[in-house]
């Protein structure tokens, strides 16, 4: 069995619209391709929840800040597909640049607030160029849902944030993410890893846990993320770009884990650029973790 190739905006939307005249629900699954077990667990919720899925393939020019990063990314289209057929998925949506920027396309769709520092502060335009295009995919293929990954957790909320603000009748679903049996977040990035790399990388994730746990346990915020910081240098990291402590809801910075929070980070091992976040979730205080009184 294989899944079905759609190059065009035209030919998606003529299928999406059979579907729908037969009331069918669908899914959309957005990536850049090079798809891991991160992706097909996607895949997997998104098959439990709507009748049809796609899977839309399209190494976006806009969201990279560097013309070497965008060459470097990996393309592997034909083991995509040979991924998503004995899932069940109903179609790899793989559109070529003009399907998606025609000649003359002059349009950005930008979301403030949520999109601001962590990954914007080092990659400007970045978030632009990625809620330009997720737009457009929601439009081209009128999904009812979307699926995306926790490890993208600044991403997700903008996300969220551009379906409510222009009222697109999509719901935006969150999952987990996926990790390799180390640990490391699963990352299309991790294929540009060497060997050497490979086996320092899931440090990173080890730190993060381990300082997550120590923030619950109510330990100075300042304290504990400059200890983390050096100590994933000393993992053999090159640089850290960005250890913070936000709210898990709104991502406003955060002194101290006095409400649900994430700790996300973004390092550099060698010349490819990680990230990954790790939920802080607030101590009970004493009132709240003693037993109800009963009644007398
Ligand atoms: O997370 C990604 O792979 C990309 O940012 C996305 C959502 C497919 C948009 O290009």
């Amino acid at each position: 069995m294989s899944v079905p190739i759609v190059r065009t905006v035209a030919e998606l939307r003529k299928t999406v619209a059979a579907w729908r005249k037969t009331g069918l629900t669908v899914a959309v699954v957005p990536t850049m391709g090079a798809l891991h077990e991160g992706h097909l667990s996607l895949v997997r919720a998104a098959l439990d929840r709507a009748d049809r899925v796609i899977v839309t393939l399209f190494v976006n020019p806009k969201q990279f800040n560097s013309a070497a990063d965008l060459a470097a990314y990996p393309r592997t289209e034909h083991e995509d597909a040979a991924k998503l057929a004995p899932l069940g998925a109903h179609m790899l949506y793989a559109p070529d640049g003009a399907q998606v920027y025609p000649e003359g396309f002059a349009t950005t769709v930008s979301v403030s607030g949520v999109s601001e520092g962590l990954c914007s502060a080092h990659r400007p335009g970045h978030f632009d160029g990625m809620a330009t295009v997720v737009a457009k995919l929601f439009l081209q293929t009128g999904a009812d849902l979307a699926f995306f990954g926790e490890k993208d957790f600044q991403q997700l909320h903008v996300v969220r944030r551009l379906a409510r603000d222009l009222d697109l009748p999509i719901d935006i679903v969150a999952y987990p993410t996926v990790r390799e049996a180390d640990g490391l977040a699963m990352s299309s990035r991790n294929l540009r890893l060497s060997a050497a790399e490979r086996q320092a990388a899931p440090k990173l994730a080890e730190i993060l846990f381990a300082t997550a746990e120590r923030l619950t346990a109510g330990e100075s915020t300042e304290n504990v993320l400059a200890e983390a910081r050096q100590a994933v240098v000393q993992a053999g990291y090159t640089k850290v770009e960005y250890l913070e402590l936000r709210a898990e809801d709104d991502l406003s910075p955060l002194e101290a884990a006095e409400r649900p929070a994430r700790l996300l980070v973004a390092a550099w091992l060698g010349d490819v650029r990680l990230i990954d976040n790790a939920s802080v979730q607030p101590r009970q205080s004493a009132t709240e973790t003693l037993a109800p009184a009963t009644a007398a």
